[in-house]
């Protein structure tokens, strides 16, 4: 999809359909629309006169122009009330219009970001609509062979803009369309199944999308794993004929001497549970167990598309978790690179195994701080539901900084405590740790285990077991892979650096 940032008046140009947006309960639409209406002769306060369209929340009408008009479809969609108003109501309702709009068979709409009434900058509502747009059209296509979506992809979205802001929005539609890209680049690695994305594939993907500017893609062997001693991860790895990878991108885009901030994420392809084996119920859920690996490598991506003046490490441990002769066992004691020894009580709890080796490999790039993101426990889904990440971690100052950063790209973040009485319950009789603390408190018994193999440095760890994936869709995240965290890290990173970006 093409998208253009055009100075002028929409109204003025061919389109198959243009958008404008509506306030609940207010009779004409969002910012310098009037003329618009002028000239259909008043068909839409018409409209919402009869009661049809009351501009409520992503709801959707469609008016079609005669004499000449020159575009030939109005599609007006509801904000909501006026003092509800946010970026996040301006993403929910460009989504739905696109959606709509695709799905009556329109290959191109323009709109109109003559918002001088809203407190929010020109660049702000470019943002939320082109993520909006792109984020909410996204379709999992690749293995489509009949009754084929793809046909009916929109292709040319033209944004009209007062004169004075054109370089400006510009950008900002730029960046959107960048991070947008990243979040769908996510949700493509996520969707993808087991058989396709193994650890191979998710490091061939990484050194693919990541080969660009300022960041080199490594990828640890097994053989070197060994070498170095990541025998959580290698143990984890036992039951799987697939090889596993530690890939470790390292983005420079800020000066040499700036300590990087590492981003670490879980890159299971797939859970079966291995000895402890799953239900087979909704098993097939967990080809999404890398979800946490597909954010870090997405967001690695955007920071460099985006220039961002900041050193990333990003470190993603990735392997199968299946049963087998060779698969690891309740009862195994494995030896992490830390030296700190681990009782698998359960090889369901695999997640927290790999990542005390990633956690420890980051801890040696002496990095700012560490931030993990990981698909972890069942117990995090429990205790906050399906659509929020649960926050634990040591430093209140990063914790603060990405709560900011959620706030502003829609994500939702609640944090769970952690403390010394945690430390009880994964205790283990004959080593250090063992990797299941059961039932109660299991997100915060997982993450206890994980700060374990944090040396020297801030932490926060995210689990996103519950919204990595969308069972019922959202306005701009449709049912599947959700691509959770990537909008989150961006932004932090972006709030990081003195002049905003
Ligand atoms: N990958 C799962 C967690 C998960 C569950 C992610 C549901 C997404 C949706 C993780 O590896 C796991 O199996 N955790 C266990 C831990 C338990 C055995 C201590 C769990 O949460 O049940
Ligand atoms: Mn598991
Ligand atoms: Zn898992």
């Amino acid at each position: 999809m093409k998208i253009q940032v055009i100075e002028g008046h929409l109204a003025e140009h061919k389109a198959e359909a243009a958008v404008f947006v509506y306030f609940e309960g207010e009779a004409l639409p969002v910012g310098a629309a009037s003329f618009l209406d002028e000239r259909l002769g008043g068909q839409i306060q018409d409209t919402i006169g009869l009661g049809d369209f009351k501009g409520k929340c992503n709801e959707i009408c469609v008016a079609y122009t005669h004499d000449g008009f020159p575009v030939k479809r109005i599609v007006s969609v509801g904000l909501g009330k006026r003092a509800d108003f946010s970026t996040e109501r301006l993403r929910g309702a460009f989504a739905k219009a696109a959606q709509h709009i695709r799905a009556i068979h329109v290959k191109e709409f323009s709109t109109t970001l003559a918002f001088d009434d809203l407190k929010i900058s020109p660049e702000t509502a470019a943002e939320g609509v082109v993520e909006g747009v792109i984020l909410g059209l996204y379709q999992y296509l690749p293995f489509k062979t009949v009754d084929r979506k793809d046909e009916q992809q929109i292709s040319s979205f033209k944004i009209f803009i007062n004169k004075g802001n054109l370089k400006t929005v510009r950008a900002a539609v730029k960046r959107a369309e960048i991070i947008a890209n990243a979040v769908n680049f996510a949700r493509d690695l996520v969707s993808a199944p087991g058989n396709e994305l193994t650890p191979t594939e998710l490091a061939n993907a990484a050194r693919a999308n990541l080969k660009g500017k300022n960041i080199r893609v490594s990828v640890l062997n097994e053989a070197k794993m060994r070498k170095l001693g990541m025998n959580a991860l290698l143990g984890v790895a036992g039951g799987s004929q697939q090889p596993p990878a530690m890939i470790v991108a390292e983005y420079r885009g800020g000066k040499k001497s700036e300590t990087p901030l590492a981003l670490v994420g879980k890159g299971i392809t797939f859970d079966s549970g291995g000895i402890s084996i799953k239900p087979s119920e909704n098993m097939d859920r967990m080809k999404t167990d890398m979800a946490g690996g597909a954010a870090v490598i997405a967001a690695i991506r955007a920071a460099s598309e985006l220039s961002l003046p900041l050193n990333l490490v990003g470190i993603v441990p990735a392997t199968e978790n299946l049963p087998g002769g060779k698969a690891y066992k309740p009862g195994d004691i494995l030896r992490s690179l830390s030296g700190q020894t681990i009782e698998v009580v359960n090889t369901d709890a695999e997640g927290r195994v790999i990542l005390a080796d990633a956690l420890t490999y980051a801890s040696r790039f002496k990095p700012a701080a560490i931030i993990d993101l990981a698909t972890l426990t069942g117990a995090c889904i429990v205790a906050l539901g399906d659509e929020v990440i649960g926050m634990m971690g040591t430093d209140d100052e990063l914790k603060c900084q990405i709560r900011e950063a959620a706030a502003l790209t829609g994500e939702k973040v609640w944090e769970l405590p952690l403390g010394e009485q945690y430390d009880e319950l994964i205790k283990s009789d004959v080593a250090d740790y063992k990797n299941s603390g059961g039932r109660n408190g299991g997100a915060i018994t997982a993450a206890t285990f994980l700060g374990k193999f944090v040396e020297g440095c801030k932490w926060v760890h995210l689990d996103i077991a519950g919204p990595s994936w969308f069972e019922k869709a959202k306005p701009y995240i449709p049912r599947g892979a959700s691509g959770i965290g990537v909008r989150l890290l961006v932004q932090l990173l972006r709030n990081m650096i003195p002049e905003k970006r």
